[in-house]
């Protein structure tokens, strides 16, 4: 497999992928909207590459702008990024996100059918598996009941690949259900960028951490779990990048469809986060205890060993590394792409 389209390729998680994808050989072309990215992450990507990828400002739910795209390209596999992720904005703008997200998807999987495209990675999430009857979470354990409209989206496009594939028995389909990315490339160059006050911890931290934030609200400590505090299974995004070049070459082994926990298999509660941050950049952390948010969950982590059986990975960074080298992103970056 040589070239990728990588939708959402300017974002978080598909910046740190591209990158990836770039140092091992591949060509990338990236269409994003800049709904939630900003073009100076092309800078960034060439500044650690010394490549500039090809990049599209399209909505993918645009059929007509994305045909050209087919038209143009012979695509060997997608990495399907884009998406909308905010959980708060999807219960204020459902409709949004189930034309945005799901909408996203049907287009895609059209133009592979009428383009023959085979082979195609699809980040879904943890909160597909809505709230856990027991951690840490298999591929196999059912999915659904999700409290936002966000996870629903993600269970809707789940179903629709399977819909798919039972249709295009040929094509290989991966999905990749990510625990919490954190953390951010070791050159400081690229990050997570959130829009506004962050609804995610560690961005959250780092912005305490940086005086953008006076002090950082910790969501509950009366959850049952080892200080109260909830625990999530925390992936530095370097990792979960190379998860994605791992399923590509599971893909051409031509398995079908699969699907793909990517996590530490490890749980942190938010305290130990906060800890850790501290201890890894000797920056202390102001907080206060603050209601719970509606919603969460007490635990969720990972059971990863399908992905290391099958695809041969497995999450090799810490949280240490992951507090690290986000609080170097934001403290070089303190606006962010902003200057
Ligand atoms: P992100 O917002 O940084 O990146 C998503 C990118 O998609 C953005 O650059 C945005 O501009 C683009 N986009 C949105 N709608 C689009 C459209 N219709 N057409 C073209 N581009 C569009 O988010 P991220 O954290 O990098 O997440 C990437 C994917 O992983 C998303 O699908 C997200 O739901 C999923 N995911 C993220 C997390 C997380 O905690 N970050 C966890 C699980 C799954
Ligand atoms: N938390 C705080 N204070 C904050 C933000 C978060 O205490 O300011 C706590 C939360 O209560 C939770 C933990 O930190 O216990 C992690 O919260 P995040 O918002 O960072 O992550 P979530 O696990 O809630 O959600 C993430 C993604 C979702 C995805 C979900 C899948 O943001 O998109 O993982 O499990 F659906």
């Amino acid at each position: 497999m040589k070239t990728i389209l990588v939708t959402g390729g300017t974002g978080y998680i598909g910046s740190h992928t591209v990158v990836s994808l770039i140092e091992n050989n591949y060509e990338v072309i990236i269409v994003d909207n800049l709904s939630n990215s900003k073009l100076e992450v092309l800078n960034r990507i060439e500044k650690i590459t010394g490549k500039k990828p090809v990049f599209y400002q399209i909505s993918v739910q645009n059929k007509d702008e994305m045909r050209q795209i087919f038209e143009k390209y012979h695509i060997d596999a997608i990495i399907h990024f884009a998406g909308l992720k905010s959980v708060k904005e999807s219960v204020e703008k459902p409709d949004l996100y189930f034309s945005n997200n799901v909408g996203s998807s049907k287009v895609l999987l059209e133009l592979m059918d009428e383009y023959n495209v085979k082979n195609l990675v699809f980040s879904s999430s943890a909160t597909v598996y809505g709230v856990p009857k027991r951690v840490p979470l298999y591929e196999d354990d059912p999915i659904g009941g999700c409290t936002n409209p966000y996870g629903q989206t993600k269970v809707d496009i789940e179903i629709l690949l399977n819909e798919y594939y039972k249709t295009h028995k040929d094509s290989n389909i991966a999905i990749l259900r990510y625990f919490n990315p954190i953390g951010a490339h070791s050159s400081g160059l690229i990050g997570e960028d959130p829009q506004g006050v962050p609804n995610n911890l560690m961005p959250y931290i780092t912005q305490v951490a940086v005086g953008r934030l006076p002090y950082l609200n910790i969501n509950g400590n009366d959850y049952k779990t080892v200080d109260g505090t909830g625990v999530r299974d925390y992936i530095h995004v370097v990792d979960l990048a190379s998860g994605h070049l791992s399923a590509l070459k599971k893909l051409e082994e031509k398995p079908g469809l699969v699907i793909y926990n990517l996590g530490t298999g490890k749980g942190t509660s938010v305290l130990e986060l906060v800890h850790a941050f501290e201890k890894a950049n000797k920056i202390k952390i102001p907080y206060v205890i603050a209601p719970r948010r509606p919603g969460d969950v007490d635990e969720n982590y990972a059971n990863c060993d399908k992905a290391w059986k099958e695809m041969g990975w497995k999450a090799k960074l810490d949280i240490v590394d992951a507090c690290r080298d986000s609080w170097r992103w934001q403290s070089k970056n303190p606006n962010g792409y902003d200057k």
